[in-house]
């Protein structure tokens, strides 16, 4: 059995691989104590102990508004250690296959985002993960980089937990409409990640969401919509959307960040279900948790 490696086993994209692996790999995730991306050194040296057949890198600094006033940090995470991945993927001759983020876009465009579109991220998040793939891609050619979008699951910090968490306890919810973009269910995304390793060659560019656009108060509705229809939505609890000018937060959001899937899915064969059908199942398994 081959060895895959993954940083970011714990995250909602990490223990999604786990789960959908199957018996084609041995999965083998170092926790963020064994190997602290923020020395980007350590990943390297722990591929080079290792020597997997094949590396996958989930982790990645993702709080936000966190990283405006933790640029050091989130740099060294997002970029300095995927470069250096890279880099130890590259002498052992072994694919690897870094997951990245809508948010290197600034979400003005008129139309969804190719994966040549040039990029411009709002906030240190995004200009972190853009480093990132520029790190990859100088240390790797070989490597693919995979941009995803709105990750969500049964399991993990999303925004589908959140609604899950406050309309079941009765809070009616204000949702901002005015951000639009692609929730993804991670066991979709990690779908896709394998079956892009399952190829003979892997490098490149890739964009992979679930099918479909929508607003987060799209997204709100159908989680109230789900919790309807399981009889678990409690009286009078209602989603309401309102304008992002209501909610400040400390990093700036694209506004229309929908990632161009097409060129990705028929070049390695792949199909994506429908977002509202992703946030069903991770609404199902929350409430079965
Ligand atoms: N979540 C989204 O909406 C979204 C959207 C677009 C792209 N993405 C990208 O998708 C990928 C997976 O995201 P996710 O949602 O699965 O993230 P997540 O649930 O926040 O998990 C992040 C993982 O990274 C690990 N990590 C963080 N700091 C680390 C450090 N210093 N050293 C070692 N490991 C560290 C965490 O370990 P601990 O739990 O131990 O800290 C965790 O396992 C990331 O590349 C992210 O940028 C996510």
């Amino acid at each position: 059995m081959k060895e895959l490696l993954v940083f970011g086993g714990a995250g909602q994209v990490g223990r999604a691989i786990t789960a959908v692996a199957g018996s084609d790999w041995r999965i083998s995730s170092p926790s963020s104590t064994t190997v602290n991306l923020r020395d980007p050194d350590a990943a390297g040296r722990h591929i080079l102990d290792v020597r997997p057949h094949a590396i996958i890198n989930a982790a990645a600094y993702t709080r936000v508004d966190d990283a405006e006033s933790e640029r050091e940090g989130a740099f060294a995470v997002n970029a300095a250690a995927p470069g250096a991945m890279a880099r130890a993927a590259a002498e052992l001759g072994v694919p690897f296959v870094h997951v990245s983020t809508d948010y290197v876009f600034d979400g003005t465009g008129t139309r969804p985002y190719r994966t040549d579109a040039p990029t411009n991220p709002l906030n240190v998040y995004g200009e972190s993960k853009r480093a990132g793939e520029i790190a990859v891609m100088a240390a790797n050619p070989n490597a693919a980089i995979v941009r995803t979008a709105w990750v969500h699951a049964g399991w993990g910090v999303n925004f589908v937990a959140t609604a899950v968490r406050l309309l079941t306890s009765g809070k009616s919810m204000q949702v901002v409409d005015d951000q639009v973009g692609t929730p993804t269910h991670a066991v979709n995304l990690a779908a896709a990640l394998l079956h892009l390793l399952g190829r003979s060659a892997v490098g490149g560019m890739y964009h992979f969401t679930d099918a479909g656009v929508a607003s987060w108060y799209d997204v709100a509705c159908c989680v109230h919509e789900t919790l309807h229809n399981a009889g678990r939505l409690p009286a009078g609890v209602a989603v309401t959307p309102v304008d992002s000018a209501a909610y400040p937060r400390p990093a700036r959001r694209p506004q229309i960040s929908i990632l161009e899937t097409h060129t990705s899915r028929r070049a390695v064969g792949w199909l994506q279900p429908h977002w509202r059908e992703g946030v069903a199942t991770s609404v199902r398994d929350l409430l079965n948790a």
